[in-house]
């Protein structure tokens, strides 16, 4: 049974990729950072291991991916999943709003496959997804750092795509759209209210809708797609 990581996989689409990994038969280790009673309550319904730890701290992953292969084995697949909004137009942005978004949704995504790519390149095989996001193919008002992130998300998974064909390793990104998550929900309603007006499909996606495409790029089925990224996002970027 292969082992897979998920960050930030306790809660919105990481919960809900948690669940889907499980269900379609890997060993699930659901990473989060703070929420101790979301992460229980998500353990106790899901039978889902739960390990507490900070993504953007090197030394912390390290330490963590160290327990979850003592307790689970050797990770296989890693969803880098972790990432958290600190909107603001930039003439109103701390240096501190910056950093923290930049070393927690793309500083995290260099330290857990630090992590773990030794032992993949060892074993011969690795499944490697970042969540981006479609605002980092397409900016946002009020995302510099965010957007960065993201974008810088989508340049780190073709690099590293190319590093780990030859070892088997396969590293591709999904850009969700606006999905119905926490993170979303905490839009303006005036705000969110324009941007769903702009999804052809007219409506959010569900987290699930982002979880199946992880199932299936995670599988021994998708190992010739790598270096990729799949946008699931209702038609409201195409590119
Ligand atoms: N383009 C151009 N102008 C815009 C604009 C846009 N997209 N959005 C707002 N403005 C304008 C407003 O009309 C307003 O102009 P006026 O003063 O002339 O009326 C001006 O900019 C200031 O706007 P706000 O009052 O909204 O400014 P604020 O400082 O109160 O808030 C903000 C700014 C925090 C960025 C707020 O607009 C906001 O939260 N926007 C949502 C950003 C967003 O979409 N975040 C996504 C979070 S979810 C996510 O990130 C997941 C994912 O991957 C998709």
């Amino acid at each position: 049974m292969r082992v897979a990581l998920v960050t930030g996989g306790t809660r919105g689409i990481g919960e809900a990729i948690s669940v889907g990994l499980k269900d379609a038969g890997y060993k699930v280790a659901a990473n989060y950072a703070g929420n101790d009673e979301r992460a229980q309550a998500f353990r106790e319904r899901t039978g889902i291991s739960v390990f507490k730890f900070d993504v953007s701290d090197p030394e912390a992953v390290n330490a963590g991916v160290k327990a979850i292969e003592a307790e689970l084995g050797p990770v296989d697949v890693l969803i880098n999943n972790a990432g958290i909004t600190k909107d603001g137009t930039i003439h109103k942005m701390g240096y501190e709003q910056w950093k923290h978004v930049i070393e927690t949704n793309l500083g995290s995504c260099f330290n857990c496959c630090r992590s773990v790519i030794d032992g993949m390149r060892a074993r011969k095989f690795g499944r490697i997804v970042n969540i981006g996001s479609i605002n980092g193919q397409a900016g946002q008002y009020g995302q510099v750092n965010y957007a960065a992130a993201k974008s810088g998300i989508h340049g780190f998974t073709k690099a590293l795509a190319q590093e780990g064909a030859r070892n088997n390793i396969t590293v591709n990104a999904i850009a969700p759209g606006y999905i119905d998550t926490d993170m979303v929900r905490s839009v303006p309603p005036n705000v969110l209210e324009k941007i769903v007006a702009k999804i052809p499909v007219g409506r959010l996606g569900h987290a699930d809708e982002i979880a199946r495409g992880v199932v299936f790029l995670v599988s021994d089925d998708a190992g010739f797609i790598t270096g990729s990224t799949l946008s699931i996002n209702g038609g409201q970027h195409m590119y």
